[in-house]
């Protein structure tokens, strides 16, 4: 048997490992541990997940909680050598770009221990963002590179990664997305918010440099308060995002806004229904602009640069910043029918784990 150990911790990382260990368990020839690094403990950040995803109970879990950046990047990697010194995994598996993956990487390097990253090679070249530092990190110290998409593979020979530790997988979220696109239609979250398909819009904000500065922030909800005049406005809110918004004192503000509702962060069966019916998607996440390119509705990225630049050439994905000014004139290219495509970005088709467990039970992946 080979034995890998999955590292998760963060909510966009559990709908990654979720086809994987399906996929693995498949093979009859990988034996996988689960190791939850407890970086995201909320239930609706967390259990919802393995909930709605099937996924295995966590073998094990770090239980780190929250911290600054070196804290719990420190903490994670303290918790989790013990671990890996005990099981001795042939591999250990990290997913995206948050600190579990970074943290988790690091120990195993150090252990000589193999580690491949899924989602390799996605760069931003914004070293500002902390997710673009854990990529490059990750990526300079993995012995095997998942890429998801075709820029993945150019970023990586860019930095001097040999051919030979590089494949084209294809995108794992999107195996989810895809396995659980007909279940989700179930959820009765439209009915729950009165909304009517194709008449609201869905926002999602959680990244420092939206909300961390009260100017950007209070810049972009003066343009929720125009669209909301326009089309329900549903923004499930990260924790994250609560707490900046009650320490910067826009409270009164967002509760002002009529059109506007803010539901805590909701499972992945809802939110998907959500997307799937609406008309629009505002976000500065990474995962779903991927989401959106495959379920074909707009998506307006509140950001200056994507690590997923496929979203944009094939998908439904632009990019437009994050001041007002900028969120409404393309809102307003939406409305009068901008902004579509029915590109699909190669190897996006719902196999991307099965190809990664195969490449395991190869008789030489290194
Ligand atoms: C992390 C990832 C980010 C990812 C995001 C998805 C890093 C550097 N960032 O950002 O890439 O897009 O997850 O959600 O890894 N909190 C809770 N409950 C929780 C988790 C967090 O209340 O279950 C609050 C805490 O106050 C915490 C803050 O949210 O301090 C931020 O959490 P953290 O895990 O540090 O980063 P995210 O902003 O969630």
């Amino acid at each position: 048997m080979i034995r890998i150990t999955c590292v998760c911790g963060a909510r966009p990382n559990f709908m990654k490992i979720a086809p994987l260990v399906a996929a693995f368990r498949e093979t009859g020839r990988i034996e996988s541990q689960i190791v939850h690094t407890g970086q995201h403990y909320d239930p609706a950040m967390n259990k919802v997940f393995f909930e709605n995803l099937r996924i295995p109970e966590p073998d094990v879990n770090l239980e780190v909680g929250s911290g600054s950046h070196a804290a719990q990047t420190a903490e994670i990697m303290r918790r989790f050598e013990p671990i890996l010194m005990e099981r001795r995994p042939d591999w250990v598996v990290v997913v995206g770009d948050v600190n579990s993956t970074i943290a988790c990487a690091l120990v195993a390097s150090k252990l000589n221990i193999r580690v491949a990253h899924v989602e390799a090679g996605l760069r931003s070249f914004d070293r500002s963002m902390p997710e673009e530092i854990n990529r490059l990190l990750t990526d300079a110290i993995s012995d095997l590179l998942l890429v998801s998409e075709q820029s993945g593979i150019e970023n990586l020979r860019r930095e001097g990664v040999t051919e030979n530790k590089i494949r084209f997988v294809g995108n794992v979220m999107i195996d989810t997305l895809m396995q659980h696109r007909t279940r989700a239609g179930q959820s009765s979250i439209l009915e729950t918010h009165g909304l009517s398909p194709k008449q609201y819009a869905v926002v999602t904000l959680h990244r420092p440099s939206n909300v961390d500065t009260p100017e950007t922030l209070a810049s972009i909800l003066d343009a929720f308060e125009v669209i909301s005049k326009d089309m329900p406005i549903i923004f499930p809110m990260h924790p994250r995002t609560v707490k900046n918004i009650a320490a910067m004192g826009l409270d009164a503000r967002v509760e002002s806004l009529t059109g506007l509702k803010t539901p805590e962060p909701l499972g992945y069966l809802d939110f998907l229904k959500l997307m799937d019916n609406s008309c629009v998607v505002l976000t500065d996440s990474g995962g779903i602009q991927e989401e959106t390119t495959i379920l074909g509705v707009p998506c307006l990225t509140l950001r200056e640069n994507t690590e997923r630049p496929v979203t944009i050439t094939h998908g439904t994905n632009r990019l437009c910043g994050s001041s007002a000014q900028a969120i409404l004139a393309a809102f307003a290219e939406i409305k009068s029918g901008g902004v579509q495509t029915d590109r699909t970005p190669e190897l996006w088709d719902g196999r991307a784990a099965e190809r990664i467990a195969r490449i395991f039970v190869e008789p030489s992946p290194d």
